[in-house]
């Protein structure tokens, strides 16, 4: 029988209790569980509510769990419905009504979230060191690849030469966002419910602030009913681990086009590609697809949670037994997708000529002849048509802007003096956008500034 069995005279089915059991997810919060049970207990005896020899008894006792768990001895039975049952009916089993006085003035609603907000919150500190790794990677690539250029792409279309650099810092900022999408979940989880009890606080003369600085909260919660019932915090972290499951799967996304042979752009490394079991040649870039996969069931989590949120009436609901399984899920899912993905950028190998032989195709140039006509007075919607002829003609003649002579130029426009051939090349029209967060090299240096500023300030903040 449970340990609520009082009123009960029948035991549940075999069939419910296995329904309506947690245990097999949340005894991965089994040391969340003992840490708040024993500053549960630390105060019960500060506040006197308990003596101090049931303190000590119970606070060894849950050690004592605590290295049965960790040394795989523990035995976990099915027919405890979750972590809180199983430890405290072993804790009773060993040290007796010492044991059996540690549930006073909590339940194990304030319990369950209690140990969810712990579990959460060290989860999202284990999620920005791996976002740090993967930022660290980006931006070494960058800087590896200072001067290598490549079209940069609007509808997938050839569009104005960019460097490699800007491009993979581009994921760097995005990564630099969600880092900060972490900590704010994280600090959404940072506050302690124990003292809430079931749902309206407890006539015990508990003290909450003590329980909350033990457990190293930052502050306590306002409200009974909604401290119990609240899981915005899972919401926060399953939402920044959907955005950056997001951001790698465009990233990963890129990685698969840049291996294949139609691009060629990089060369993914053996350690992150497999081969096929009928197709002796192929080498698959199966570790991008599967992060770009990934993003579908993180997100999924994210989903499944805000409905199982949805239309909840206070306070506490057996519907919130279901929260754990998918912020579990996403939390792990996101961080070995940042281990691949840094994996990955860092053995990558990139084919700079490939990437370069592209850049000389599809008339990348363009936008700067008609930035030429227009610096020399001309509306821009003017020269935007005459360069339309001009690359019409390429198109014909099946040559490149830079390969028009003067007078191919002076054909259409009088403008066009000997100076426009001779700054056609990738890497002069790259260097000359210098706007601030532009592509030229100078732009790129100020902005990798800003990105190892960024990386330097969120490294000391953890
Ligand atoms: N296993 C439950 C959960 O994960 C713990 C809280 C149960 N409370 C209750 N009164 N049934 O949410």
């Amino acid at each position: 029988m449970a340990l609520w069995s009082g009123r009960f005279t029948e035991d549940v089915s075999e069939f419910t209790q296995r329904f309506g059991a947690s245990l097999p997810v949340d005894k991965q919060l089994y040391a969340q569980d003992i840490a708040g049970s024993k500053a549960h207990a630390r105060m019960l005896g500060a506040r006197g509510v308990i003596s101090q020899d049931d303190v000590s008894a119970i606070v060894a006792g849950l050690d004592r769990i605590q290295a049965r768990i960790e040394a795989g001895e523990f035995p976990f039975d099915i027919n405890d419905e979750d972590i809180h049952m199983s430890i405290e009916k072993a804790l009773i089993a060993d040290i007796g009504e010492a044991g059996a006085r540690l549930h006073t003035g909590r339940s194990r609603n304030d319990q369950v979230v209690t140990d969810t907000r712990l579990f959460a919150k060290q989860r999202c500190i284990d999620l920005m060191h791996a976002n740090l790794e993967l930022r660290h990677a980006l931006v070494d690539a960058a800087k590896q690849n200072a001067d290598v250029i490549l079209p940069g792409y609007t509808h997938m279309q050839h569009a104005q030469p960019v460097f490699l650099s800007h491009h993979l810092l581009a994921y760097a900022h995005m990564f630099a966002r969600d880092f900060k999408r972490l900590e704010s979940a994280r600090a959404a989880a940072d506050v302690c419910p124990l003292g809430s009890a079931a749902l309206a606080g407890t006539t015990y003369p508990l003290d909450r602030r003590m329980t909350a600085e033990e457990l190293g909260f930052g502050g306590v919660t306002a409200n009974s009913l909604d401290a119990v019932s609240d899981r915005d915090f899972l919401l926060d972290l399953s939402y920044a681990a959907s955005v950056s499951c997001i951001h790698l799967s465009r990233l990963a996304e890129e990685l698969v086009l840049w291996s294949t042979s139609e691009f060629g752009f990089i060369t993914m490394s053996d350690a992150y590609s497999t081969g096929s079991s009928i197709m002796p040649q192929k080498k698959n870039p199966d570790f991008a697809e599967l992060i770009r996969g990934k993003s579908g069931r993180v997100v999924g989590d994210l989903v499944a949670l805000l409905v199982t949120l949805k239309s909840l009436p206070l306070a506490y609901n057996k519907d919130l037994q279901e929260d754990k399984e998918g912020a579990i899920d996403a939390a792990r899912t996101l961080e070995d997708c940042y281990t691949c993905m840094t994996g990955m950028i860092s053995t990558m190998r990139v084919n700079a000529d490939a990437m370069r032989a592209q850049v000389n195709k599809g008339y990348l140039a363009a936008t700067d002849v008609a930035d030429y006509l227009a610096k020399k007075g001309l509306p821009f919607r003017r020269a935007h048509e005459i360069v339309g002829h001009l690359v019409l003609l390429c198109d014909r003649r099946g040559c490149g802007l830079e390969d028009l002579s003067l007078d191919d130029f002076k054909a259409e426009s009088d403008l066009f003096e000997a100076d426009i051939t001779g700054q056609l090349d990738a890497e002069s029209i790259a260097d000359a956008r210098t706007t601030e967060g532009g592509t030229g090299r100078s732009a790129i240096a100020q902005q990798m500034a800003l990105v190892e500023k960024a990386l330097g300030e969120d490294e000391a903040s953890l």
